[in-house]
């Protein structure tokens, strides 16, 4: 038996060290920083140009100047790190996918275009198939199933073509079986032995994830779901068995995701292995808020940060948030 922490009432009055808020701040046990932030942007072709995501109100999709433009902003903010997201017009998917390893396609441009606006900031990606895919899946679909080594194949034409220009991170979070292994060999042959992988370790199959594919186009793509590929909202074990496989393979720091539903997880894996832990609040839990703090319902500022500061007391080093500019400004007041 641990023994007791807190003496009997009246000796502890828990209260006394919530009187002030000078107390209140001397006991606090974690705190959200700017550095904590990585920002997902979504990317689309033309020139000086944006569309707003309407079940992201805030969100934008960005044309490749417009986020270069937004990368210096999010610098001169503090904010470490920014995640592409690029959004393919539906006539330009195909089956084979090959514009996804593609050295100019948008993705790769905008990483360019970063590199050069606000060289400080740190240019994370995203690797799956599906933004390419005319049926929407992160992996080949061939007679109906979604085929694992042929895909990772093309992950990790993916991931080079990323490397090569100039990202920081490589993001994948397609779910194939020993993908990580794959890109980080073909990482160190090519000479890239520097460049980060977050894997996108314990990724479920949620729902949470409907404004997004309106965002990148992929809402009228998708065939089926991702239940194959993509973890079961049921299982907490499993998480830990692919955060380990992929901090074996070569992960750099492993994810979870969603964010807010699966905070137990954040906690598991952060006790475990203590490896650099980032959750993503993803698009569903941003629409929801969202929408809240603008019928009225809720206060968005403060569930804003009270849910990241969630992540953090959760264990996690990090959070990819919609809202990260918006926090930026908040804490720098
Ligand atoms: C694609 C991908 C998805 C998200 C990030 N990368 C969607 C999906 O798996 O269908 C979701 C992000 C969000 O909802 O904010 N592989």
């Amino acid at each position: 038996m641990p023994m007791p922490t807190v003496a009997p009432f009246p000796a502890a009055r828990l209260r006394r060290n919530r009187r002030s808020p000078a107390l209140r701040a001397l006991v606090r046990e974690t705190a959200l920083s700017v550095d904590d932030l990585i920002w997902p942007v979504f990317v689309m072709e033309g020139k000086d140009a944006s569309h707003d995501i309407s079940s992201m109100p805030g969100v934008q999709r960005l044309t490749v100047d417009r986020v270069a433009k937004a990368a210096r902003e999010a610098q001169d903010l503090g904010i470490p790190a920014i995640c592409l997201f690029p959004y393919i017009d539906q006539g330009e998917k195909t089956e084979d996918c090959a514009g996804a390893w593609d050295p100019d396609n948008l993705s790769n441009r905008a990483i360019r275009a970063i590199k050069d606006a606000a060289p400080g900031i740190a240019v994370m990606t995203d690797i799956a198939l599906d933004p390419y895919n005319i049926n929407g899946h992160d992996g080949f679909v061939v007679d109906g199933e979604i085929v694992n080594d042929a895909t990772v194949e093309a992950l990790v034409k993916m991931a080079l073509a990323q490397a090569e220009a100039g990202a920081d991170i490589l993001g994948p979070s397609d779910m194939m079986d020993g993908r990580i292994g794959a890109i980080r060999t073909a990482l160190e042959a090519a000479g890239h032995q520097n460049v980060s992988i977050m894997s996108y370790a314990a990724k479920y199959a949620s729902a949470f994830y409907g404004p997004f594919r309106d965002a990148v186009g992929a809402s009228g793509a998708l065939k089926g779901d991702k239940n194959t590929y993509q973890m079961d909202p049921a299982n907490s074990d499993e998480a830990l068995r692919l955060v380990e496989r992929d901090l074996m393979e070569g992960a750099d720091m492993v994810m979870v995701k969603p964010g807010m539903p699966y905070l137990d997880i954040c906690r598991r894996v952060k006790d475990r292995f203590g490896a650099p832990t980032f959750a993503y609040q993803v698009s569903g839990e941003y629409a929801m808020l969202m929408a809240a703090a603008e019928n009225g319902w809720l206060d968005g500022d403060k569930v804003m940060v009270e849910s990241l500061m969630a992540f953090k007391r959760a264990g996690c080093d990090g959070i990819l948030t919609y809202f990260a500019p918006r926090l930026a400004r908040a804490l720098n007041g």
